[in-house]
């Protein structure tokens, strides 16, 4: 009974030591929340986004592959120190890394957005029955093409993203005068980009005094009817829209319009049709990188397009849209270090659009 009893006043004893040892312990203050995924890109936070760019400019920036382009002169003296990288998610989220105010000329990044711009106006059979949507497996300014298409093939079998077939879309752009067709496409363009752009005349000009081989292309696209206007004035706005300047963080966001169906994200702005972006994504699928297309969208699977003037778009539809700049070119005229930069950004973000997760 005593036992029972002192046992009983030692239990009392030791919760009464515990409860007051219990109470001079600070309370554990409550975890931070985890950083919340970013909606577009379900199972990454923007920091993991930044991360990822980081990362790509850290590791390419110092390598010495590729050359400027040199066949228009003042491509040769842009600064091929230049590296800028950005991406903007389908929910209007910027992220940028490296050189993001520096602008290039657009080059045959523009072809993207005046065949839009003639799908939007005159339907994508347009583009399919005057030009053609294959690939050529030739350069971007290859005359044989045209001449294959049009002695084996027998007609419109080439695409919208090399000269002959760009050179074509340029004279479908609906307008009355030279003035108005050109408003039109550097219109659309800054709709894409969310601000006004404008012309680096420098290259406008030094490429208008060398661009022979592209006079000679609008030329015979027009003796083989494929251009049905004056042949001169679709190659001289085609020239002027090549040199339409723009940053990376203007191309990531045209990029971003694609990839949020057509609705600029940042500006919110429709600015092409939903139902004509799988036709515009598909082109550049199948010819984007021109002859390197195939090996591109094999290693990423994301539609995109290249330009000399060293920028290089990607868009990984729902989800984000990708630009980097950096002059120095491959011999198949694509920028080496954006090649290199969007295929580590897109894989490390999950990017690639035909790889479904298995259930
Ligand atoms: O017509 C040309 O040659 C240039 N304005 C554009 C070529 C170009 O960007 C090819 N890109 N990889």
């Amino acid at each position: 009974m005593i036992r029972h009893t002192l046992g009983a006043l030692c239990g009392l004893a030791l919760a009464a030591s515990l409860a007051s040892a219990q109470a001079a312990k600070p309370a554990k203050p409550p975890k931070p929340p985890a950083p919340a995924a970013v909606a577009a890109l379900a199972g990454y936070t923007e920091a993991d986004i930044q991360a990822a760019l980081q990362a790509a400019y850290d590791k390419y920036k110092d390598i010495q592959e590729g050359k400027n382009a040199d066949y228009i002169p003042a491509l040769a003296k842009v600064d091929p120190k230049i590296y800028g990288i950005a991406l903007v998610t389908t929910d209007g989220k910027v992220y940028t890394a490296g050189d993001v105010k520096a602008e290039v000329s657009i080059q045959s990044i523009s072809k993207v957005f005046t065949m839009a711009k003639v799908i939007e106006e005159s339907g994508a059979e347009a583009i399919e029955k005057r030009i053609g949507v294959d690939a050529t497996g030739m350069r971007f300014n290859s005359i044989v093409a045209v001449e294959f298409a049009e002695k084996a093939l027998g007609g419109p079998e080439i695409n919208p993203l090399v000269n002959p077939g760009a050179i074509t879309a340029t004279s479908m752009v609906k307008g009355a005068s030279r003035d108005e067709v050109w408003k039109s496409i550097l219109g659309y363009h800054s709709e894409f980009a969310g601000r006004p752009l404008g012309v680096d005349q420098e290259v406008f000009k030094s490429e208008a005094a060398t661009n022979q081989r592209n006079q000679a292309i609008g030329q015979l696209m027009y003796a083989y009817e494929f251009i049905k206007s004056d042949p001169a004035q679709a190659t001289d706005v085609y020239t002027e829209q090549c040199a339409i300047a723009v940053n990376a963080k203007d191309l990531a966001t045209m990029a971003g319009t694609l990839a949020n169906g057509g609705k600029n994200p940042v500006t919110g702005k429709q600015v092409l049709a939903n139902a004509n972006v799988p036709k515009v994504l598909a082109v550049m699928a199948t010819a984007g990188l021109y002859d390197d297309s195939g090996k591109w969208f094999f290693r990423t699977g994301l539609p995109a397009k290249s330009g000399v003037g060293g920028g290089i778009i990607a868009v990984s539809p729902g989800k984000f849209g990708i630009a980097v700049i950096s002059p120095p070119l491959d011999d198949a005229g694509n920028s080496v270090r954006a090649q290199k930069a969007i295929a580590d950004v897109s894989n490390a973000l999950g990017g690639n659009p035909l790889a479904p997760k298995a259930r």
